[in-house]
C-alpha cells in the first residue's frame, strides 16, 4: 500500500536531519535568539528582499495563521477568506475560536480577487457589523492552483487602496514558486504582502513555518503574542536549524520542484485517459474526477482522499505527492491505474 494521501507522510531531508544531530550537541539560546534562527531569518529576509521584515519560526500552519491574524486584528475586525480556503474549512474554528469572524466567499479554482472582496465590502458599512480588515488568501491554495504575478499585484493594489491587510498563507509555498508556471517571486511576496508565511511542514522539515512580517505596524509585540498562545519553543533552534538548511542551497525549491514533478506525471497520465480535474492544479496536490468503481479499486493497494462527489457515478479523490515521493511509487500507480481502468472500462464514466 502506497500513500498519496499527504506531503507530511515523511520524516525531514536528510539535510536537515543531519544539520538538528550537530546542532543538538551544541549549546543553543532558548527561545528563537540561538544563531541557527537568526541566520534563518537573515537569509528568508534576503530572499525576500526584505531586510526590514521581521521573521517568526512557529511550529505548525493553524497555529501560525492563528497567532498571526488575531495579532493583526483588533476585536470587531474580520478576516475575508475563499469558501475553500483552509481557515475557513480546515482550521476547526481556529480563528473564529480568537473572537474574529471569518467571512467566506466563492472563490474560483480556490482563489480570490477584487471583486469577491468588494461585494464584503459593499455588504459591511457600519459598526453594527464586522469590520472586513484582512485579506487571506493561500498559495498554492486548497484545490493546489497557484496566483499569478498579475493577480497578487492586483490583489496588493486593491488592499493597500481600501486600507486592508493582505495575508499569504504560504504552508505549500514551495510548491506555488516552483510550478511550471509560476511567475511570482519570493521578492514580490515581500512586496505585496503585509505578512506571509514560509511552510516547512509539508516541504521537507520535521516541523515549523517561518511567518514573515513586512509592514511595519504590525510587527509591534508579536513576541508577546506568540508566548501568550503557547507558541513560544524553548527550544526554538529546532526550527531555525532546519530553515537554516533549506534556504542554504535552494534545497527548498528543490525539493518542492520535486514534488510537483510527481504530481505531474500523475496529472499526465489521467489526463491522458480522458479524465478531468475539480481544478487546474499547477502543483503538487490533484484532483482527478473518478469513476466511484475506478476509485473502489484503486483504493486496495493505495492511500488517497476522497474529496468530492460528482454525481452518483464518479467523485474527485486528491492525489498528493511530496519531496519524498519516489518516481517508481508514481510509476506503479499509472501502471495500476490503467489496468484498473481496463476492469471497468464501460461501467465508469469518462469526463
Ligand atoms: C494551506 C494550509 N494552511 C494551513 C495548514 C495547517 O497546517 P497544520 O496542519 O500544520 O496546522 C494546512 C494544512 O494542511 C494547509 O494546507
Amino acid at each position: 500500500m502506497y500513500s498519496f494521501r499527504n506531503d507530511y507522510s515523511e520524516g525531514a531531508h536528510e539535510k536537515l536531519l543531519q544539520a538538528l544531530a550537530r546542532a543538538s550537541v551544541e549549546q543553543n539560546a532558548g527561545y528563537g535568539y540561538d544563531r541557527h534562527s537568526l541566520a534563518a531569518a537573515e537569509m528568508i529576509c534576503h530572499a525576500a528582499a526584505r531586510p526590514d521584515a521581521d521573521v517568526h519560526f512557529l511550529s505548525g500552519g493553524t497555529q501560525t495563521n492563528m497567532t498571526a491574524i488575531s495579532a493583526f486584528l483588533r476585536p470587531y475586525e474580520a478576516a475575508i477568506a475563499a469558501e475553500t480556503g483552509h481557515i475557513n474549512v480546515r482550521e476547526t474554528g481556529a480563528i473564529e475560536a480568537t473572537g474574529h469572524k471569518v467571512i467566506a466567499v466563492p472563490g474560483k479554482d480556490g482563489k480570490l480577487a477584487p471583486p469577491q472582496i468588494q461585494a464584503v465590502l459593499n455588504s459591511h458599512l457600519n459598526e453594527h457589523m464586522v469590520k472586513p480588515k484582512l485579506v487571506y488568501v493561500s498559495n498554492s491554495t486548497e484545490l493546489g492552483t497557484i496566483y499569478s504575478k498579475a493577480e497578487m499585484e492586483a490583489l496588493s493594489k486593491y488592499c493597500r487602496k481600501r486600507d486592508l491587510i493582505l495575508y499569504l498563507d504560504g504552508a505549500r509555498l514551495g510548491a506555488a514558486l516552483t510550478a511550471p508556471e509560476n511567475d511570482l517571486t519570493l521578492e514580490d511576496l515581500g512586496r505585496l504582502t503585509d505578512a506571509f508565511f514560509i511552510g516547512g511542514t509539508k516541504n521537507g522539515a520535521l516541523f515549523g513555518e517561518a511567518l514573515v512580517i513586512c509592514k511595519h505596524a504590525l510587527k509591534q509585540d508579536f513576541r508577546y503574542l506568540v508566548k501568550q498562545n503557547g507558541a513560544m519553543l524553548a527550544k526554538g533552534m529546532a526550527v531555525g536549524v532546519q530553515f537554516e538548511e533549506l534556504f542554504r542551497d535552494r534545497l527548498y525549491y528543490d525539493l518542492a520542484a520535486h514534488a510537483n514533478q510527481m504530481a505531474e506525471l500523475l496529472k499526465d497520465a489521467i489526463t491522458a485517459e480522458g479524465f478531468g480535474f475539480l481544478a487546474p492544479s499547477a502543483t503538487n496536490q490533484v484532483f482527478p474526477i473518478l469513476p466511484n468503481s475506478l476509485i473502489k479499486k484503486l483504493s486496495r493497494d493505495y492511500g488517497f482522499e476522497p474529496w468530492f462527489k460528482v454525481d452518483e457515478n464518479t467523485s474527485a479523490i486528491r492525489l498528493v505527492t511530496s519531496w519524498a515521493t519516489p518516481e517508481k511509487e508514481v510509476k506503479n500507480f499509472i501502471e495500476d491505474f490503467k489496468n484498473c481502468l481496463k476492469q471497468v472500462d464501460g461501467q465508469g464514466k469518462k469526463i
